[in-house]
């Protein structure tokens, strides 16, 4: 066998996925008898819901390969759930299903030539896959006093630039890393910009049934033709390893579909047969996932409030989070003491926050922000979502809940974070 092994070179020079990364470090210090916060990969605390399960069950015998595009049933089905939840008008002929959204934002940058337009900060894969594809990616800077949001002025400074050339926004939203989330008014300026340079919009809104108070709009809302709408089961159904992912791609746009589809086609061939008539169920408006998603979000935002609060309490720069699971704290105000104890980029915030604490944390610079900025995300998942719907359930639809609730179903993270707020104190 040759001793130069022939690997890309642009890919061999590549980590694999941060968060993927923090997971398996995690795992190791676990496996060595540490005690260890898992506020590292964003994974959903809950579990799938017990009706979706059972359709995955009933369906194990399905072993056909299924259409290329994905199931027709789960296709007209997802079809309608954009238009009962956000008043989207597609066909199930305007949805690909692909095993999970990533893949099918990695075909999309492989079929589109396009630059990727990508607000810092942003999740860890877009970027990677932009390289791994060859296309360019330009960083559109945000502030964190305007929580990290995208402002159609600075689309505008990007577009105007070379008016013609052909771009794709990565819009997402409520955000990973930051956990904010944007309102109709800012989504209509950003689509009115978008729509005068010809910007596809990729818009993922994997969070969208995450949004803490149920809030969630799509900008397809306000620019129909040139948005393409993200979704999946990994983090509002508790289902990531499952490897279900949606878009929905308006119908001026189907020659991406069609070309989409080519790359499918001889690549996975078909997302898992029993995965996906299971996810008609999840996706059929139902009252099971309606009482599920009400209690998700009413933990997810006790939880990241407690968690916000407490940061700010600890010398932090944020605002309480919208929807999601995440924080992007800004440490910044604390540089002189991270100095003192000769931390001078976010990986060494984050290596010593986990030495000292056991807290698992991502840095800032993973999400495309400046090495030496003080920032992070935290996942505040370390807790087990089937026990804390329970008790939500049993306290009832408007019972608030406190901290005492969080001690007694979110007592990892609770201590996490509390260990956290200490450690920057300190
Ligand atoms: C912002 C964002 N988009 C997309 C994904 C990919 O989700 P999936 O491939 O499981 O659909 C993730 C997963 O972590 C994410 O955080």
């Amino acid at each position: 066998m040759r001793r130069n092994l022939p690997i890309n070179k642009i890919i061999s020079s590549m980590p694999v996925s941060a968060t993927l990364g923090i997971n398996e470090r995690s795992n190791a210090m676990i496996k060595a008898g540490k005690k260890v916060y898992k506020f590292g990969l964003g994974q959903s605390p809950f579990p799938v819901p017990e009706h979706v399960v059972e359709a995955l069950k009933a369906n194990s015998y399905q072993k056909d390969y299924l259409p290329v595009r994905g199931l027709k049933e789960l296709r007209d089905t997802v079809a309608v759930y954009y238009e009962k939840t956000q008043g989207l008008s597609f066909t199930g002929d305007d949805i690909i299903i692909g095993p999970g959204s990533k893949e099918l934002m990695f075909i999309l940058q492989t079929v589109y030539e396009a630059d990727l337009l990508l607000p810092t900060p942003s999740w860890v894969s877009y970027a990677p896959q932009a390289v791994i594809t060859g296309r360019k990616v330009i960083w559109l800077n945000t502030e964190r006093d305007n929580k990290w949001l995208l402002t159609p002025d600075t689309l505008e400074a990007e577009c105007s630039k070379d008016p013609d050339r052909a771009r794709v926004l990565l819009l997402n939203y409520p955000n990973n890393p930051t956990g904010y989330s944007y309102s109709a008014c800012e989504l209509k300026a950003l689509a009115e910009t978008a729509r005068k340079y010809g910007v596809l919009i990729l818009s993922d809104e994997i969070y969208g049934e995450v949004h803490h108070d149920g809030d969630h709009v799509s900008i397809a809302k306000f620019y129909p033709e040139g948005t393409i709408v993200s979704g999946g089961l990994s983090k509002w159904c508790g289902a990531g390893g499952w490897r279900l992912g949606t878009f929905a791609v308006p119908s001026n746009l189907r020659r991406i579909v069609d070309a989409m589809a080519v790359v499918a086609s001889e690549t996975f061939t078909s997302v898992s047969a029993p995965v996906q008539y299971a996810a008609v169920t999840a996706f059929r408006e139902n009252k099971e996932i309606d009482t599920y998603l009400l209690h998700s979000r009413k933990v997810l935002k006790t939880l990241g409030t407690y968690c916000a609060d407490t940061l700010v309490g600890a010398g932090a720069k944020l605002e309480r989070p919208d929807g999601g699971f995440y924080l992007f704290p800004d440490f910044s105000p604390m540089a002189d003491k991270l100095h003192k104890k000769g931390i001078t980029t976010s990986t060494e915030m984050c290596e010593k926050l986990l030495e000292e604490t056991g807290v698992a944390t991502l840095a800032g610079s993973c999400f495309g922000r400046p090495a030496d900025e003080f920032t992070l995300r935290l996942s505040y998942v370390d807790f087990d979502g089937g026990l804390a719907i329970t008790e939500s359930a049993k306290l009832g639809v408007d019972a608030e809940l406190g901290i005492d609730f969080l001690k007694k179903t979110c007592s990892a993270s609770v201590e996490a974070i509390n260990l956290m707020g200490a450690w920057f104190q300190k």
